[in-house]
């Protein structure tokens, strides 16, 4: 089945924040578009509320004014569902409550065409228990949008347990027509994007109940080193967290209480003392008038710090930290092979350094008996990342550590110390979105490609966490992943099947 034609009507229920975004994606897209809400007058004013967001895409010359008339031409506020009875697709964006649901697809079903699909933008109802009952289940399909719809790309296709393969690749192919990008997803709990990004918020709020850092440095972390457009304290704030923790426990109820999924007290304490974010006025910072927000801490630089003697000395296979070693070299920072050294060592001054593999640097240093210790957390591109954590076990000293600053600061990647603890901030948090994502894979959830198009189309992520794994190598982030659960005795990091056999195969997960 191809893409529904731009003659096809479609149908909108529900004008709310998604629905109004929905129906100016589809009009944009040339089909005629008729919205519904339940509420009088509501319908017109999202219209209304469209208009004004196209004529700022006008002054943006994205369109132009004749253009827009065309588009607002095409949308049709109507009072009832009967209106929808020549419509091949309809798109339900109502209260999220699956009795409301199921009653609105009861009636459409009396009035829409046999072949008119069906669709539910829900973020969190299975797909499978909407279809239950219906005269055609095999019609009913997800068509989830990110919000807002208009600009964010994604659309998760979501299969029932019932759907009809070819209406779901008609929803897909009418969504890429729609300059829309699809992915397809099983009806698990969550789908795809709200089941793989939990780990990106309780694995800094672990870090931050454990006190390895506080919000600030970690969000800053996320940001300068794991290229993320937010770190969790600041998007939780922003999402709200009233709505992100009802999200974290529906997943964690769904997956019969799976500890990967856990919900974190330190986010609990926030609602119950209704600090929900912004909108509140207060959530892990605060927004009343004047409040400044807090600054990452970073290590300073003494200024009587000697930087021209400053030398690293470098083991001929430097795997990850390859690219930190070039951009020091780059600086004029005199590197120097030893052989001998083992792999992803690197001396700078005083301090040996190393990429964290999961264990803690005390640890590392007992085992392996290793003297000024510090280790270095993942970055996206250690070219240009513009800040990484770093800690180091008790035993190394403050002159060898600032070595490692001072060498940092002079080609511009600023430091923030923090407590030694299994896999540091963007290593711990990019191997559990890798795991998560695995084990979707491995589900059937979606496919490698379909979980990192969602992530990064989504969410924004600056790569797909199995890519990343990739280039990272399966096995390290494998092996990082078995030393947080060896740290913990949780299985909260138990590493994915799918990701311990890719390392056990010395695979990848693109192929
Ligand atoms: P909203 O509260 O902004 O809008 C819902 C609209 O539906 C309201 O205007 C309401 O009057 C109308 N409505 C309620 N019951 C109705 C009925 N029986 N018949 C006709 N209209 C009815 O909600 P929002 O945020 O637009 O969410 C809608 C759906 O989209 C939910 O299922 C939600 O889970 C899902 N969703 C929300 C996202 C978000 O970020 N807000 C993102 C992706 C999906």
């Amino acid at each position: 089945m191809l893409a529904l034609k731009q003659s096809t009507v479609i149908g909108v229920i529900g004008a709310g924040a998604m629905g109004a975004g929905i129906a100016q994606v589809a009009a944009q897209a040339g089909h005629q578009v008729k919205l519904c809400d339940n509420r009088e007058g509501v319908a017109k004013s999202a219209i209304e509320g469209i208009a004004k967001q196209l004529a700022v895409l006008i002054e943006r010359k994205k369109f132009t004014s004749e253009q827009v008339q065309q588009i607002l031409a095409r949308l049709h506020a109507v009072d009832t569902l009967n209106d929808f009875s020549d419509a091949g697709l309809v798109v339900e964006a109502i209260v999220e409550n699956i009795d409301v649901k199921k009653a609105i697809f009861d009636a459409l079903e009396s009035i829409c065409a046999a072949d008119c699909i069906l669709a539910s933008n829900t973020s969190s109802i299975s797909i499978t228990r909407l279809a239950a009952g219906m005269k055609h289940p095999k019609r009913m399909v997800g068509m989830h949008f990110f919000n807002p719809a208009p600009i964010m790309k994604l659309v998760e296709v979501v299969s029932g347990l019932a759907t009809d393969i070819d209406v779901a690749t008609c929803v897909y192919d009418t969504a890429l027509s729609w300059n829309k990008k699809p992915v397809y997803a099983a009806s698990t709990p969550g789908f795809i994007v709200n089941r793989v990004a939990r780990p990106f918020y309780a694995e800094s709020f672990r870090l931050r109940q454990e006190q390895v850092a506080d919000c600030a440095t970690l969000d800053a972390l996320l940001r300068g080193a794991g290229g993320f457009r937010m770190g969790a304290f600041e998007l939780t704030d922003m999402i709200g967290h009233d709505v992100n923790y009802a999200v974290t426990c529906s997943v964690f109820d769904a997956y019969y209480g799976d500890l990967r999924f856990q919900p974190s007290l330190i986010q609990k304490d926030l609602v119950d003392a209704s600090y929900l974010g912004r909108k509140s006025g207060q959530g892990f910072y605060s927004y009343q008038d004047g409040a400044e927000k807090p600054e990452a801490q970073i290590v300073s630089v003494s200024s009587s710090a000697d930087t021209n003697n400053i030398r690293c000395e470098v083991s001929e296979d430097m795997g990850h930290l390859a690219g930190l070693v070039a951009r020091l070299s780059q600086a004029g920072v005199p590197i120097i092979q030893v052989s001998g050294m083992a792999k992803g060592y690197l001396k700078i001054g005083r301090a040996l350094l190393a990429l964290t593999d999961g264990r803690m640097a005390c640890e590392r240093a007992k085992n392996e008996q290793l003297n000024e210790f510090v280790l270095v957390d993942l970055a996206l591109d250690y070219q240009h990342a513009a800040h990484i954590a770093l800690s180091r076990s008790a035993s190394t000293s403050e002159e060898a550590f600032n070595d490692v600053v001072q060498c940092f600061d002079l080609v511009g990647i600023k430091v923030s110390e923090v407590v030694d603890s299994p896999a540091l901030v963007v290593m711990r948090t990019v191997a559990m979105l890798a795991n998560e994502a695995a084990d979707a894979v491995l589900q059937g959830v979606a496919s490698v490609e379909g979980v990192d198009t969602a992530m990064c189309f989504g969410l924004n992520y600056p790569k797909g966490p199995l890519a990343w794994a990739d280039s990272i190598g399966v096995s390290d982030v494998e092996a990082v992943l078995r030393h947080l659960q060896l740290a913990y005795g949780e299985d909260r990091y138990r590493p994915s099947l799918l990701m311990r056999r890719t390392a056990l195969l010395g695979g990848q997960f693109h192929v």
